[in-house]
């Protein structure tokens, strides 16, 4: 049987590497997925020929709570910079004097994403660490795992035992855009580019969401002691060999020429990738060259990027609007003639702050250059002052809301102007609202935002609590509402009734409290009553809970408009407690107890012993460290994390001993 499991395994590797890295699949979804799933089914029943490196452990199961820290072996370093062709014919001076000798420069696209540290053992992958902050880094390999085109196993022959590569994870456009039209539609922030959706994405808590953004990378550095060559170029296509993404934009120069015409196909050419480039990389092919002329304490002398220029558009500036967001923060927007930028018209560009007006010294009327550079939002990055007209007037921050005439206050130490009429200005109050009936809050069906708009325009609500005094017959006179859709409002009102105490205290949009701090905060008090009586020392005392969510907690119960709604939401019978059969399965029994779990369990699955854990206050890790008191071992556990457990003198305990633990057998 072991022979059938690895031959499966081996299968699988060469059809995933021929989809995902060659983009010619040998076989159809189907077949892919039926063999996977075959695989599935006889590891389930073979435990003991478990693989952590199995094409089935690419979607990753356990939430991993923090990231491991990982000392580099060899720092990583970032590149200098240069921004024209005569700074890179002086980096290509520098190298020809120290050298002395004749030499060749391969030139590589530079990949806009997030830098990644794979290590490699006898073909397997080990470890993935992210760039840190260049000495050490976070452990993110369940998360990279999950990125199809990297390889688990090495295929073909040559490669060192051991051996580091480096490269960038990246997230496809096409992925950023459907991502962001996702998140504009759940009203979450947007990813202002691929490169902090690609790194926010790699340190998201749970593998089976990274494996949902398909991620992809490319390999461009491989560092160890017994590389098949001596020529970076070589090394990129032995690794290529071996399964690795490696871009084919990689050419070898001998001349300075070559490397300005390289830099100029791909400066157009680069429009037509399917991800973001921000430029090109130079590096001296030799590896002995590479030695002989080192590395500064920031950056190699051996190679350095050049840069494309962002493009620019220059257009007027015509007016400033100023915009009052729902935490009540001021955003000035230039509005400008409209001018096509890298294939957009551009007619608004966000100014971010008062600061920012000042710096630029704006005038109405000016000739502004705008960029994209990366973003999706433009930026006004300069003005033309020798075609500034005189009557131009400077442009000013408002002193006064324009939604609700309050005079702004600006907190010392923060760039943002604030309107402090949180109870009585029209955005913030719909605001308010619209994040009350969100998904991961009420999540209220047939209510969105253009619903919440409605109604207060109409006078029907005015704040949360009058959510629950709606009638379905005054529903109903509205326009854009017929029987049915009045129904459901009603009706998904009525449901949000059961919503539990958590999501509700989340729901409250009391500034700082997110999901997770309100979920702590309904453990620790477990109801309204006992929060809103809590004081400051006493918030804070809860794990996790600092003096600037304390602080705003206890301004929030300050405001009597709050009490009110809240007395309100009661009266509704909105949950303002925890029910009786969440208090009846909560204890203390493994406070200020670390507890790691892994493998697979017969009585309840992984996610129940994590719930289960923190019922019981436990705190559930997802790596063994010092720090841990005991491993929650099933079966199928990984042979790294037993190891690491005897080594440190973890207890291990069985999913029985665990459940005797908290009087739950
Ligand atoms: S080589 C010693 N090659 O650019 C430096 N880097 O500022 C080795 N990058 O952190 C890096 N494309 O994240 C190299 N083809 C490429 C690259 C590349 C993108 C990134 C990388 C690095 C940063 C340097």
């Amino acid at each position: 049987m072991q022979n059938k499991i690895e031959s499966l395994r081996l299968d699988l590797h060469k059809y995933n590497y021929h989809y995902y890295v060659q983009n010619a699949p040998l076989i159809s979804d189907q077949k892919f997925d039926f063999l996977l799933k075959e695989l599935q089914q006889l590891e389930q029943t073979y435990p003991q020929f478990y693989d952590p490196n199995s094409p089935t452990q690419r979607v990753g199961s356990d939430i991993t709570k923090s990231f491991n820290q990982i000392q580099h072996k060899y720092p990583m370093l970032s590149l200098s910079n240069t921004y024209s062709e005569g700074e890179v014919a002086d980096f290509y001076e520098r190298v020809r004097k120290a050298l002395n000798d004749d030499f060749e420069i391969v030139c590589e696209l530079k990949y806009d994403g997030t830098s990644i540290s794979l290590t490699y053992m006898n073909g397997a992958l080990q470890r993935a660490v992210t760039r840190g902050d260049g000495e050490k880094g976070d452990d993110v390999t369940e998360n990279v795992k999950t990125i199809r085109s990297i390889p688990l196993r090495l295929i073909g022959d040559n490669y060192p035992d051991e051996f580091e590569i480096r490269g960038e994870i990246l997230m496809p456009w096409s992925v950023f855009d459907t991502l962001n039209e996702e998140r504009e539609r759940a009203e979450e922030q947007l990813f202002a580019n691929p490169r902090n959706a690609a790194a926010g994405t790699l340190k998201l808590q749970n593998p089976q969401l990274v494996a949902e953004r398909k991620l992809d990378a490319y390999l461009y550095y491989l560092l160890g002691d017994n590389l098949p060559s001596d020529e970076h170029s070589e090394n990129l296509k032995w690794a290529e060999k071996w399964g690795f993404k490696v871009s084919n934009a990689v050419k070898k120069c001998s001349s300075l020429q070559d490397i300005y015409d390289f830099i100029q196909y791909w400066n157009i050419e680069r429009k037509n990738l399917p991800v973001a480039t921000d430029g090109i990389v130079l590096k001296v092919n030799s590896l002995n060259q590479q030695k002989n002329l080192g590395f500064t304490a920031k950056s190699p002398r051996w190679a350095v990027a050049y840069k494309f220029k962002a493009e620019q558009a220059v257009t007027t500036l015509e007016s400033v609007s100023f915009q009052v967001g729902r935490t009540g923060a001021v955003t000035p927007v230039a509005n400008l003639t409209p001018v096509l930028l890298s294939g957009t018209t551009v007619k608004r560009a966000s100014l971010h702050n008062a600061d920012i007006i000042e710096s630029l010294d704006l005038h109405l009327g000016d000739q502004v250059f705008v960029e994209k550079g990366g973003e999706i939002i433009p930026k006004i990055t300069g003005v033309d002052v020798n075609h500034r007209h005189l009557s131009g007037e400077k442009v000013r921050f408002i002193d006064t809301c324009p939604e609700c005439g309050s005079a702004l206050v600006r907190v010392a130490g923060e760039a943002a102007h604030y309107c402090p009429n949180d109870t009585g200005c029209p955005p913030q109050i719909v605001g308010r609202i619209e994040h009350f009936i969100s998904r991961k809050a009420m999540n209220i069906d047939g209510f969105g935002g253009e619903t919440a708009e409605l109604l207060f325009k109409n006078g029907l609500i005015h704040n949360i609590s009058d959510i629950y005094d709606l009638k379905y017959e005054s529903v109903l006179k509205l326009e854009r509402f017929a029987e049915k859709s009045a129904m459901n409002l009603i009706s998904g009102i009525e449901n949000s009734k059961k919503v539990p105490f958590e999501r509700v205290l989340f729901a409250l949009g009391i500034r700082f409290v997110g999901e997770t701090v309100a979920k702590k905060l309904a453990k620790a008090f477990k109801s309204i009553d006992n929060l809103e009586k809590a004081q400051l020392p006493e918030l804070i005392s809860i794990d996790e809970i600092g003096e600037r969510i304390g602080q705003s907690v206890v301004e929030f119960f300050s405001n009597l408009v709050n009490i009110e709604i809240i007395s309100r939401l009661k009266e509704a019978g909105v949950q303002l407690e925890i029910s009786e059969s969440q208090t009846e399965n909560l204890s203390e029994k493994l406070a200020g107890l670390t507890i790691v779990i892994s493998g697979t369990f017969t009585k309840h699955s992984r996610d129940e012993y994590k719930t289960l854990i923190e019922n019981n206050g436990g705190k559930n890790s997802g790596s063994i460290s010092a720090k841990t008191n005991y491993l929650l071992a099933g079966e199928n556990m990984g042979p790294a994390k037993l190891e690491k457990a005897t080594k440190l003198g973890v207890k291990i305990i069985s999913e029985d001993e665990f459940l005797t633990m908290i009087g739950n057998d």
